[in-house]
């Protein structure tokens, strides 16, 4: 299937004046958003969005899992939407899995909109793939940039409210994009050196070790905020234990992140802790154990 197959779906400027009120209700309520995120990134970029196309609120891919029912927003949909941070050149494990399973359709229009800070290589023609090999294809793919959480020197205010009036901006363009139906092309990188990139992260994927030191409050914000359920506080009569974790890590770093008392990090962690200045880590919790908002 050639990228240019579906352009007769493709509204024009010209023709988007002339629909009425509501056909562009109809329009929008056809969308489906999913989101992966760890430190609310990903998360407020999603919201973002939603609101600027005037689409259902976006759906947590963790919370959808366990809803029982991950699909049944996209199955009624035309456009299918994921928002994700790039993770080690490409997308998180849970997205990939996410969209293994998915049943597609060569009828929907489908997007991508990776957050990143520095830059990505893999993570659209994964996507791409990941479709292609069910007979469906990802029409149109952007990357918002915002503030990393693997940076080693803390970001001043300034520099967060910058990036955050960037991200706006540059929704207001995706949205218009997306709701035009836009398509357009994402080179893949060099193959040998994402070969390289590939050997060096995949096993950095799974099963991070990390250890918890004598700060750690027994607040169970780690446990709340990860989206793999992986971490648990026990509990001893009243007495609520430190957090333990189980086999099912993805290595997205969201319990090191968010932890308020700096007490979790890896054998060789440099980085700062960095969250999305808005979210809370309530909300991400409550999004990532229902199905979405
Ligand atoms: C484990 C990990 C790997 C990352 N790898 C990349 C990368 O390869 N390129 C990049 O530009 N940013 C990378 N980042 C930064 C995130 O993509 C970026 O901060 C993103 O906006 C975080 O989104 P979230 O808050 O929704 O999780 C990485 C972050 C983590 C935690
Ligand atoms: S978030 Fe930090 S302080 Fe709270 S339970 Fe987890 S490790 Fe302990
Ligand atoms: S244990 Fe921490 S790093 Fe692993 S998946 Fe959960 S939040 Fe992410």
């Amino acid at each position: 299937m050639s990228r240019s197959d579906k352009s007769g779906v493709l509204l024009s400027k010209n023709l988007l004046t002339f629909i009425p009120f509501v056909s562009w209700e109809i329009l929008v309520h056809d969308i489906a958003i999913y989101y992966f995120s760890a430190t609310g990134n990903s998360l407020a970029v999603a919201q973002s969005l939603a609101a600027s196309l005037e689409a259902p609120a976006p759906i947590s891919i963790p919370g959808s899992l366990i809803s029982g029912d991950p699909y049944s927003a996209a199955a009624h949909a035309k456009t299918v939407g994921f928002v994700f941070p790039v993770q080690r050149a490409t997308i998180p494990e849970m997205l990939r899995g996410f969209i293994e399973a998915m049943p597609v359709s060569a009828q929907k229009y489908y997007f991508a909109i990776a957050t990143y800070s520095l830059f990505g290589r893999n993570e659209f023609w994964d996507i791409d793939e990941l479709l292609r090999q069910k007979g469906a294809m990802l029409n149109y793919a952007a990357g918002v940039r915002m503030m990393g959480n693997v940076g080693l020197a803390h970001p001043s205010k300034a520099t967060i409210n910058r990036r955050q009036e960037q991200m706006r901006a540059r929704i207001s363009d995706i949205a218009l994009s997306v709701s035009y139906k836009q398509e357009n092309y994402f080179p893949r990188a060099n193959r040998l050196l994402d070969k390289a990139v590939r050997r060096f992260t995949e096993s950095r994927r799974r099963n991070l070790v990390f250890r918890i030191d004598k700060h750690c409050r027994h607040c169970g914000i780690c446990a709340q905020v990860c989206p793999a359920q992986n971490i648990q506080l026990p509990e001893k009569g009243q007495e609520v234990l430190a957090p333990i974790r189980s086999d099912r890590c993805m290595a997205c770093l969201a319990c090191i992140h968010w932890c308020p008392a700096g007490a979790i990090g890896t054998p060789t962690h440099l980085h700062t802790r960095y969250h999305h200045p808005t979210v809370l880590p309530e909300q991400l919790h409550s999004m990532n154990t229902k199905d979405g908002s």
